[in-house]
């Protein structure tokens, strides 16, 4: 399901310009990383395309829907949302009914939501804890247990705020292992993250806020390689790059694997002068 924002401004309340002429589209299927410095509009971007904040101006399109015309409840079919603090969204007292709590919400039959409870915690690694009250879970592992209720939605759009925040190695890992498997099954994933590595390790495309604007954006390689641009809005890129610049090397390898590839191509051309 595509996604598109034509124009958009959103001013709050208080005055203050948050988003100021966002032009943008996002074809179905894409894994898109939105970054950018604290108070950027990242995050009030994201909460126009589930309804939880309107436009002040402009359009926001969720495939052939306005999302003008429809209501939160009805965009939460579209779009799934994670919030950068899980506790916000946590409310139940088993992990099963805090993963079934949305689907049974939609309608979905018993077997249905016990279906996509089962298929949701199985992909976050917590179906042995099914049972279990989810704040006797640790806050990282809460994170992987309210993406799970965001997956059991089964929107075809995914909106993560910050999903790697506050994980270990493992945590990150299991993240990594769970988007590259809803990336695979189709799913828009768009993700907001301070989180650069993994951002160059995952995303297709990249897209930099900087003051309520689309400062960059374009392929994840391409805007890695626009050191000038990241500077200006504050943002570092991954080791690898910032090692591969400081070698001097051409390209920008976003993975181990490229790099070592790159660097052993660049070191024999270097070698054969
Ligand atoms: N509820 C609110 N009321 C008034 N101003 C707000 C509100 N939420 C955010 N802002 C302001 O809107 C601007 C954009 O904030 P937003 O939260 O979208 O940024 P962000 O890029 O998500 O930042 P962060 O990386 O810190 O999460 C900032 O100037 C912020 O202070
Ligand atoms: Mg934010």
């Amino acid at each position: 399901m595509n996604l598109r924002v034509e124009g958009v401004s959103f001013r709050y309340p208080s005055g203050v310009l948050a988003l100021d002429g966002i032009d943008l589209a996002i074809p179905s299927g894409q894994l898109l990383a939105i970054l950018g410095e604290n108070g950027a509009g990242k995050t009030t971007l994201v909460k126009l395309f589930n309804g939880l904040l309107r436009p002040s101006q402009g359009k926001v399109y969720i495939g052939d829907w306005d999302s003008a015309e429809h209501t939160t409840a009805a965009l939460a079919r579209r779009v799934g949302f994670l919030f950068q603090n899980p506790d916000d969204q946590l409310f139940e007292r088993t992990l099963a009914r805090e993963v079934g709590y949305g689907p049974r919400n939609l309608g979905a039959s018993e077997a249905e939501v016990k279906r996509r409870v089962a298929r949701a915690l199985k992909l976050v690694g917590l179906h042995d804890m099914a049972d279990a009250h989810p704040y006797d879970l640790p806050q990282p592992q809460r994170k992987l247990l309210a993406l799970a209720a965001t997956i059991a939605m089964d929107t075809p759009i995914l909106v993560l705020d910050e999903p790697t925040i506050g994980q270990d190695e493992v945590g990150r890992g299991a993240i990594s292992r769970i988007l590259t498997d809803l990336h695979r099954m189709g799913r828009t994933l768009i993700m907001i993250s301070h989180d650069m590595d993994f951002c160059a390790e995952h995303a297709q495309r990249m897209l930099v806020m900087l003051n309520g604007k689309i400062h960059v954006e374009g392929t994840t390689e391409d805007v890695m390689g626009q050191t000038k641009k990241l500077d200006e809005a504050e943002v570092a890129p991954p080791q690898l790059v910032r090692l591969a610049q400081a070698l001097k090397m051409p390209g920008t390898p976003l993975t181990v694997d490229d790099f070592v590839d790159e660097y052993k191509q660049w070191r024999k051309k270097k070698k054969s002068k």
